[in-house]
């Protein structure tokens, strides 16, 4: 990425305008996160009910003490671990954290991305990015550049072009303001939730914190209508439906029609999880259409990808 397009992208933030801009999970819809009216206009843009808080993200992990207080050891030792990953930390706020953040608690979203032109950007800006995923509230979170609905391209000051985001799902958030909590599931590698798990934290009872638009039953949610069945119960809908079905299989319907469109899906939960929004998106754009999904794995590593299934098919 040229250094002036970056250079634009912080202009834009320092004039209080919203930067469109990629991470390793989603892309973001960035303002300055200590400019209070910068920060509603992502509200306004996304139509994203005010209660719900956002993520903000730093450069590097020393820039977490600017905006977090009181860390207790075994938090410490929880950052240190999972900060490869893509996670974002729920920590207690400093005083000067505006509520238009943090949805008026006392608690702040951050991480810490990986991506380079997110770093740079940070870097760059030196100070904290407010973002949530670039979508409009309750759809598909975007995982390239264009995803990004054309609508917003004349309301946004700069749009940053990182390619498609190696992830493909939102950040795990992890709460650590007292014992350790899961808010919401993203990409973690197996042996890691092992450990999480045997140190108690659980993944099965997602923590039901207030405010969590993640947590909510229907969210990054296609327009079509979505429906996920095993292999078997697509191809019995198949032999007996007349209507537009769009299909996400790992293997190709029995029955497959024109009026089927098939989108093949990669057998491993990291392909998987990279290709999900891109194939929900194309799935939409079909028309109107049924979306049928098979069920997949129900090993560990699957769980956050049943979890935006269940969510989208609300
Ligand atoms: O991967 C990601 O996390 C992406 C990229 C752009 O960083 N961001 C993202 O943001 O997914 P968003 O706004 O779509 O989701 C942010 C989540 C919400 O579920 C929100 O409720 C939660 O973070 N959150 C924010 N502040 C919180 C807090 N103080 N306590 C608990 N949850 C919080
Ligand atoms: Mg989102």
């Amino acid at each position: 990425m040229q250094d002036h397009i970056i250079e634009k992208a912080v202009e834009s933030l320092r004039a209080g305008e919203l930067v469109i801009f990629p991470t390793e999970t989603v892309y973001g819809l960035g303002a300055d996160a200590c400019n209070e009216e910068a920060i509603h206009k992502i509200y306004h843009l996304k139509n994203r009910p005010i209660n719900h808080p956002l993520i903000v993200h730093v450069a590097h992990q020393e820039k977490l003490a600017d905006w977090v207080k009181s860390v207790s050891d075994e938090a410490k030792e929880w950052i240190k671990l999972l900060s490869p990953w893509p996670v974002t930390f729920v920590l207690r706020k400093k005083e000067h954290v505006l509520d238009a953040l943090t949805g008026g608690q006392s608690s702040i979203a951050i991480r810490v991305p990986h991506h380079p032109v997110a770093k740079k950007l940070l870097e760059c800006f030196g100070s904290g990015i407010a973002a949530p995923s670039a979508n409009p509230y309750g759809y598909i979170s975007p995982t390239r550049l264009s995803h990004i609905s054309e609508e917003w391209h004349t309301k946004v000051g700069t749009m940053l072009d990182g390619g498609s985001c190696e992830i493909g799902l939102e950040s795990t958030i992890i709460d650590l303001t007292s014992k350790p909590q899961i808010c919401r599931l993203g990409f973690l590698p197996s042996n890691l939730v092992s450990l999480m798990e045997s140190n108690g934290i659980n993944f099965s009872q997602l923590s039901n914190v207030k405010r969590l638009p993640g947590n909510v039953a229907k969210h990054y949610s296609p327009q079509n209508q979505l429906k996920v069945l095993t292999f078997k119960e697509i191809d019995s809908f198949l032999m007996q439906s007349k209507k537009n079905v769009t299909i996400l299989s790992f293997t190709k319907p029995k029955y497959f029609k024109p009026i089927v469109y098939w989108i093949k899906m990669p057998s491993t939960a990291k392909e998987y999880a990279y290709a999900l929004y891109h194939s929900l998106r194309k799935a939409d754009r079909a028309g109107n259409c049924l979306i049928l999904v098979e069920k997949p794995p129900l090993e560990n590593e699957w769980q956050p990808i049943h979890d935006r299934l269940i969510r989208a098919s609300s």
